[in-house]
């Protein structure tokens, strides 16, 4: 009885140890192999006609069926795919209701429907392409990249996005938003394609190298902490009550002390 149960049970061991060497194998190569190429700009023809669909259905109304635009909205012909990725990954776009500036917004797309619609539009006209992380990866935060960021910062975008980076009233209302938290694809995006008031600087003018410092340079800027005591940034509540717990627990221990005190002395 003994023998055969532990027979059975060397014999289930077997499509069991199966099993463990394919999941074994299944992780290794998930681990090992390339990751997929991002976002390729030059879309499949499925991906375009995806695209083009999509953009009937959320875009068209303000930029038009072929993206020829609107009183509503501006032509798409030439913005490229680097345009699309950026307005649709800030959330930008769709907008809502036409009005002075599209802001920043939770980003209801996913990465295929983005890539679709930027596949479809970048078919329209040439135009930047959605970026290769080789080129906006912030480089080593070394003084020099950074002291090149930020003189290329200053001489540039300052004027408009504050020298620090936090942003700035335009005329009519509008303004050049923070840039504390952006990530790197988005500062390279919006160099590339100029939204709104913002000028395009082409490859030409700040080249991909360049872009890389202003990027190291603006992520050095907001990893310093703020000016004053700030408790490792914990935040204005957790500060205040801090503040009041240290403060008011002091002085109700101070009152007992000089209450206990005067009981004595009676
Ligand atoms: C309610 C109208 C409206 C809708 C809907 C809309 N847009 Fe826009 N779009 C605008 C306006 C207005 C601008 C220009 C002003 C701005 O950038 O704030 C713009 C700008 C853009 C730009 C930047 C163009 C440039 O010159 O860099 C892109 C790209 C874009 N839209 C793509 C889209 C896509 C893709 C969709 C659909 C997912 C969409 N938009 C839906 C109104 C709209
Ligand atoms: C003439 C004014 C002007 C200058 C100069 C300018 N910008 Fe802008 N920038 C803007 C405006 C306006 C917007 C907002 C566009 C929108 O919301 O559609 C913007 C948006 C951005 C964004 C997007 C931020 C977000 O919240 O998604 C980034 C990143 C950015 N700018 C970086 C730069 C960098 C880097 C430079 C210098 C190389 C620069 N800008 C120069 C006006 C400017």
């Amino acid at each position: 009885m003994r023998f055969l149960s532990s027979h059975r049970r060397r014999r289930a061991a077997k499509p069991l140890m199966l099993a463990f060497a394919l999941l074994l194998m299944g992780t290794l190569y998930a681990v090992v192999a390339p990751a997929p190429q991002v976002a390729a700009d030059t879309g499949t023809s499925a991906q375009v006609a995806a695209g083009k669909g999509l953009f009937a259905v959320s875009c068209s109304s303000c930029h038009g069926l072929n993206g020829e635009g609107t009183s509503q909205g501006p032509s798409l012909v030439g913005v490229g795919a680097a345009a699309v990725d950026f307005q649709v990954t800030t959330g930008r776009m769709p907008m809502a209701a036409p009005g002075a500036q599209a802001p920043r917004k939770h980003n209801t797309m996913t990465r295929e429907e983005t890539d679709a619609l930027a596949a479809w539009v970048a078919t329209l006209g040439p135009g930047p392409a959605i970026p290769q992380k080789s080129q906006y990866a912030p480089g080593d935060q070394d003084a020099a990249t950074i002291a090149r960021g930020g003189e290329l910062f200053r001489t540039n975008c300052s004027a408009c996005h504050n020298f620090e980076g936090g942003g700035g009233a335009l005329p009519e209302g509008k303004y050049a938003p923070t840039l504390k938290g952006v990530e790197p694809i988005h500062i390279y995006e919006a160099m590339r394609t100029g939204p709104q008031q913002m000028p395009v600087f082409s490859p030409g003018a700040i080249p991909d190298a360049d872009v890389a410092s202003i990027i190291t340079y603006l992520e050095s800027l907001h990893a310093q902490p703020g000016p004053g005591f700030n408790l490792g940034g914990l935040g204005p509540v957790s500060e205040g009550l801090f503040g009041w717990i240290v403060g008011i627990g002091g002085l109700c221990l101070f009152a007992t002390w000089i209450a206990s005190r005067g009981a004595r002395a009676r």
